[in-house]
């Protein structure tokens, strides 16, 4: 087995605006991000992913790109981005940057020309159909109504996601070569890779038809005809080919690409993949899987065991075909011990911790997603005046119109986006030490008590959990077992708790978590030679009996 660097690598994400302001606008900033990277280096991450920071109108916060190859303003210069690059290698930390190409800004100087003039080149980069009556077929987008905008007359463009968000055509030669162009501009530049956004839509079946209706408003999900369609496998071998071959040794990918048919996988992530990993759905969408959020359900309606048999699903489709990347959160969901732990146990710190425990261990590429490292919690929103998210936004619109109660609305406005977007918790102090001025978004109240300083030299704190759980992959007697080894579920026949174990060539390891917030006794599939890891103290084996305490998680070498 090849072993890039990025396969024992364990990733953090930034979301730039809410990281760390440096200059007081309430935004946080690149250089808010230098300030920080001592925070990242001693939580022992090697590598970060920085959600989009380029000139951008901050439709949907950056994912809306005006120009792919300037720093925007709010988060600083070119400069400062260089700079942040040599700063994070001083630390041994690579960084990977946000490729938005399956649409960029209305406002980007393209659609510009586009719109100005129906016969230039770059109208070809864009996708405009004309319809006489009404939007030209009846595809919603991913962040609700039409995916077709109006620009005057006859004229339409589609757009996946947001109106300002114009999607770009890949069926032009010429536009993909311009995006590959700047994809090698940006690697020239020192960055190590890209996470790939929304990559699955980039294919859109060409008949542009109208499906049949899955909803009241009489419009289609994307599903098969602009996500994961056919013909997208050539697209994605180019770009492979012409963006970034040659940077093998160093380019880490990572595509958003939930949904891709299991007979797939191996062309995205196996040898030769598209891709170095992936980001698969599946269990991040366990609590709104098929609904929306003003229907989630809160972990304690959903049995543990469709939980692991999520989990477990991806890991094994994973481990036949390649590499993958797993997560706890990121920028678009809710923070991960709302979302996994049943209700009232959010501040539980055994409870987060086997949260850790279960996911640091997968096999795969962990990233860890800032401030879920302190175990950071949701905020309680009390109105929809107080989240910028536009997909929120959007969904608050459509709930208003199919006449949503007002509990009911507000019961979902709490799975916003926002929820992990509000600002990174560094101290107990004023704005939580993230800006001196006004934050662009709610300070989570329980700041005074859920922050890095505070957590920082308490042993007992889930950071100091954390950086044991990230030592663990690098430096413990399990340490290759954890970053390469084969995943094998183990003890299936208990539903209250979450196994497996991680076969090395060198080492093996088995990993157990307690689903309970109870004392659990469990019989041991193998002896134990040693606990590598565990969130409580005291380990209880006795003979082939593992007593396991309330949320207990143990990582043993075997
Ligand atoms: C991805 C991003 C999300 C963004 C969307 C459109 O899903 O993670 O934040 O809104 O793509 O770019
Ligand atoms: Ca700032």
């Amino acid at each position: 087995m090849k072993k890039p660097w990025w396969m024992s690598a364990v990733a953090y994400q930034i979301y730039p605006r809410s990281f760390m302001d440096s200059n007081g606008d309430g935004i946080g900033d690149i250089r808010g991000i230098i300030e920080k990277l001592d925070h990242l280096q001693e939580l022992g991450i090697d590598v970060v992913w920085i959600s989009p920071l380029y000139k951008s109108p901050m439709d949907d916060c950056g994912y809306d790109i005006s120009d792919y190859y300037a720093i925007d303003p709010l988060f600083g210069s070119n400069e400062d981005m260089y700079e942040l690059i040599d700063e994070a290698k001083k630390r041994g930390i690579k960084i990977i940057m946000d490729l938005v190409i399956n649409h960029c800004s209305d406002e980007h100087e393209w659609f510009q020309k586009a719109l100005a003039d129906p016969d230039s080149e770059e109208a070809g980069y864009f996708i405009f159909r004309e319809s006489k009556d009404g939007p030209p077929n009846n595809w919603r987008s991913m962040f609700g109504g039409s995916v077709w905008e109006n620009v005057g007359g006859d004229r339409y463009y589609m757009h996946c996601f947001g109106k300002k968000q114009p999607d770009l055509n890949w069926e032009n030669p010429k536009l993909r070569e311009k995006l590959y162009e700047m994809i090698r501009w940006w690697l020239d530049r020192g960055i190590a890779g890209f996470r790939v956004d929304a990559i699955i839509h980039i294919k859109k079946d060409q008949d542009f038809a109208s499906r049949p209706a899955d909803g009241p408003d009489g419009m289609c999900g994307l599903q098969g005809w602009a996500r994961n369609t056919p013909g997208i496998d050539e697209f994605l071998a180019e770009m492979r080919d012409k963006a970034f071959a040659g940077y093998d040794a160093d380019c880490m990918t990572v595509a958003e690409a939930p949904g891709v048919p299991e007979d797939k996988l191996h062309n995205y992530v196996g040898d030769n993949g598209y891709f170095s990993m992936l980001f698969d759905f599946t269990y991040s969408e366990i609590n709104f899987w098929g609904r929306g959020w003003e229907c989630a359900r809160p972990m304690e309606d959903i049995p543990v065991t469709e939980l692991r048999d999520s989990i477990f699903k991806h890991m094994s489709e994973a481990t036949r075909t390649g590499w993958t990347a797993v997560y706890l959160e990121n920028h678009d969901y809710s923070r991960s011990v709302n979302k996994y732990l049943p209700t009232g146990d959010q501040r539980d710190y055994h409870g987060a911790t086997m949260l850790a425990t279960l996911f640091m261990n997968l096999r795969g590429t962990p990233f860890i997603y800032q401030g879920q490292e302190i175990g950071s919690t949701n905020i309680n929103f009390n109105s929809i005046d107080e989240v910028n998210d536009i997909s929120t936004h959007n969904n608050w619109k459509n709930w208003t119109e199919a006449g949503l109660p007002l509990e009911q609305k507000m019961a979902g406005l709490q799975y916003s986006r926002d929820q992990n977007r509000i600002p990174m918790q560094w101290n107990g102090g004023v704005n939580a030490g993230f800006t001196t001025g006004k934050a662009w978004l709610p300070i989570n109240p329980n700041h005074t008590e859920i922050n890095v300083e505070a957590q920082r030299n308490d042993p007992n704190s889930i950071l100091s959990y954390y950086k044991r759980l990230v030592k663990a992959r690098k430096e413990s007697a399990v340490a290759e077992a954890l970053s390469f080894g084969e995943f094998v579920p183990a003890l299936l026949e208990d539903g209250d708790i979450i196994a497996y174990k991680r076969v090395g060539e060198e080492s093996q390891a088995l990993v157990i978590n307690n689903y309970l917030k109870a004392e659990h006794k469990v019989t041991l599939p193998c002896g134990v030679k040693s606990v590598v890891v565990s969130n409580y103290d005291d380990v209880a084996v006795d003979g082939n009996v593992l007593t396991l305490k309330p949320y207990q998680a143990v990582v043993f070498e075997i």
